[in-house]
């Protein structure tokens, strides 16, 4: 992506992060686990491109590019909101859509990084041949978002510094669970939840279909972590576990404040601590942010950190009750809603070549 559309320059946000990692070679090459195989064969025959899956020439409107409700806007219902005018309003829907596209484009970038790390660093080869087709699908969630922001809204924000400051502790922590635990389940966890509201929200078909398509490969992310984690951390002691707990509980903290969007309002020369005070404690939002832990915390149960300091955690974000989620249903309907995005635009195809045969 140009760098153009930025609302700051470049220069100002590169970043350069010393990873210190060990790089593994194995020379057991026929150590295969079945089920890690059987997504590594899925990984394989699911990737998609998106120059051909993706109808780039749909329009996006950018005084509302997904095309959602108002009551989406974080801000709505505040004396803010009800002084705005139209025109305000309608400039705070296309930042709005830009901020929360850069942020998925630049954790895409993080995952990019984290899964040719996990190439590197992961001590077995099939997660290592797992981790590859990762690779290739993050570079195309790259490419997707960029494109979108690029092309359809023509701006983009650089990294929020709550995601920065946890992409920062996960690429430069040099054990190989913690790249997993903090890109796999707790950043793709998240990003999956946030990806979805906007996929089951948005009348724009094109925001649509690129989130949708993203969430049918980040389901398999979030399953090739958890079947990795889930072997290692019994073996832990209870200490290693403990320091595990004690980072997922940093970071849901710091996930969840970067949805408060404080650069967004500053940006847009709105009146900051109004702004985060209202979306701090407005029901819709807190629903809102408790919705995003919808996939981490039953992931985190099912690996075995959901000790006491996690659930106290989660008990005071009020996100407790998810832990009864059935990821296996989640990921497939996910899979499902991709797949019924196909065959809508499939059938559009048939209708015009009809149309235009007839
Ligand atoms: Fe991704
Ligand atoms: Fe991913």
């Amino acid at each position: 992506m140009s760098t153009r559309v930025y609302t700051l320059p470049v220069e100002q946000t590169r970043w350069r992060v010393d990873g210190g990692a060990e790089t593994v070679f194995t020379w057991e090459y026929d150590e295969g686990r079945d089920r890690l195989l059987n997504l590594y064969e899925k990984g394989k025959s699911k990737q998609w491109n998106s120059r051909e899956r993706i109808d780039w020439s749909i329009p996006v409107d950018k005084d509302n590019p997904i095309g959602g409700p108002e009551a989406y806007v974080p801000i709505y219902g505040s004396d803010i909101w009800d002084r705005m005018g139209q025109q305000d309003r309608n400039r705070l829907f296309h930042h709005m859509a830009s901020w929360q596209f850069s942020q998925f484009l630049h954790g895409e970038q993080g995952a990019l990084i984290c899964a040719s790390k996990i190439v590197q660093t992961v001590p077995d080869i099939d997660s290592k041949f797992y981790a590859a087709t990762q690779v290739v699908d993050e570079a195309r969630h790259v490419e997707t978002y960029s494109r979108f922001l690029q092309e359809k809204l023509e701006l983009a924000y650089p990294i929020n510094q709550h995601l920065k400051a946890l992409l920062d502790d996960v690429v430069t922590d040099s054990r190989w669970d913690m790249t997993y635990l903090g890109m796999q389940v707790l950043i793709e966890g998240l990003a999956l939840a946030a990806f979805g509201l906007i996929r089951d929200i948005a009348e724009n078909s094109l925001a649509r279909a690129v989130n949708a398509y993203v969430m049918e490969d980040e389901a398999r992310h979030v399953a090739f972590g958890r079947l990795a984690l889930r072997d290692l951390y019994p073996q832990l002691s209870q200490r290693e576990r403990d320091e595990r707990e004690e980072f997922c509980v940093d970071a849901c903290y710091l996930m969840r404040d970067r949805f408060l969007a404080e650069e967004l309002w500053a940006n847009l020369g709105l009146p900051v601590d109004e702004c985060l005070e209202y979306v701090g404690t407005s029901e819709a939002q807190m629903q809102f942010r408790s919705l995003l832990f919808t996939r981490i915390v039953p992931t985190l149960k099912d690996i075995g950190l959901f000790g006491d300091r996690v659930r106290r955690a989660f008990g005071d974000m009020g996100v407790l009750g998810y832990s009864e989620v059935d990821l296996d249903t989640v990921m497939a309907a996910d899979e499902r809603a991709a797949g019924e995005i196909d065959a809508a635009r499939q059938r559009q195809v048939d209708a015009t070549i009809a149309a235009a045969t007839a």
